[in-house]
């Protein structure tokens, strides 16, 4: 870490990286987290801009736009991303409180893979999987999984510092199908950006995940809860707002109990 603070000092950025989780206007967030993590993930951040350059929402909103009015598919589709500031807080807010399960991470609409590879750089999951319907952020995705088996053995073993408990390193994996078809195998965290989902759709999702679901898998979602789950099997911590392109959802995070 030494090296790391030097390095931060000497490029005048250390005082910025110290406050990387520093709350922003709207947001409200339960926990501060320590100078060591708040530099591990600024620096992280910086792996993560390798994979995505400052165009990428704007080339991704658009081609879901497209596909969107050739297809007529409906709102619940529409266009959003997590940042990796915002989903790298979430996980450490997690692990504060439980372990998280070994296993898998999947994000259930994963549009171009930014929260993929941002959770594959955040903890060292078995695979990332992101299931995706539009052909068009499919491919983007598929795109950035091959720079990432590209590049990822190198950045990790030249970041030794902030990747120690990396023990392994995380298989992206892209599905092109509807969430309710894809299997769910051996989650270790799921992720939802419900925002646009209705109440009945969260319902028929929130059945399928209850069945697929582990002792110990965490579910987070964004907006909009799963009104229907069994509160005797499930933890639900209590609400707060982190910043996503869109706006500052609330941030839902169930374990399951039994
Ligand atoms: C708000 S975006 C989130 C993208 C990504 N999770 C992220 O954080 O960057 C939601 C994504 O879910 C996809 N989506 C919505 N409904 C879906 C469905 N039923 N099956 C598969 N993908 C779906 C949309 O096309 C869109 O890319």
């Amino acid at each position: 870490m030494n090296k790391i603070i030097s390095n931060l000092l000497l490029n005048n950025e250390l005082e910025k990286a110290k406050k990387y989780f520093d709350r922003i206007e709207e947001e409200i967030l339960p926990t501060k987290f320590d100078e060591n993590i708040n530099i591990q993930h600024y620096l992280k951040e910086k792996i993560f801009n390798f994979y995505y350059n400052k165009e990428s929402w704007d080339i991704a909103n658009n081609f879901s736009k497209k596909e969107r009015e050739e297809k007529k598919l409906s709102e619940t589709f529409t266009y959003g991303e997590t940042t990796y500031r915002s989903l790298s807080y979430i996980f450490e807010y997690i692990k504060s409180e439980n372990n998280l399960i070994d296993g898998n991470f999947y994000d259930l609409g994963s549009g171009a893979g930014k929260a993929l590879i941002s959770a594959s750089l955040i903890f060292p999951f078995k695979k990332c999987i992101g299931v995706e319907l539009l052909d068009s952020l499919f491919l983007l995705s598929e795109n950035v999984k091959e720079k990432y088996n590209e590049n990822i053995e190198k950045q990790i073993n030249e970041n030794k510092e902030i990747f120690k408990d990396f023990n392994n390193i995380p298989i992206i994996e892209n599905i092109k199908d509807d969430i309710l078809n894809a299997k769910i195998i051996n989650p270790s965290v799921i992720l939802v950006c419900s925002t646009m989902f209705d109440e009945n759709y969260m319902n028929i999702l929130g059945e399928k995940l209850e069945k697929e679901s582990n002792v110990g898998t965490i579910i987070i979602t964004l907006t909009e809860k799963f009104n229907k789950f069994d509160i005797n099997n499930w933890s639900l911590k209590k609400p707060f707002k982190v910043k996503f392109s869109w706006g500052f959802p609330s941030i839902y995070i169930y374990r399951k109990l039994k």
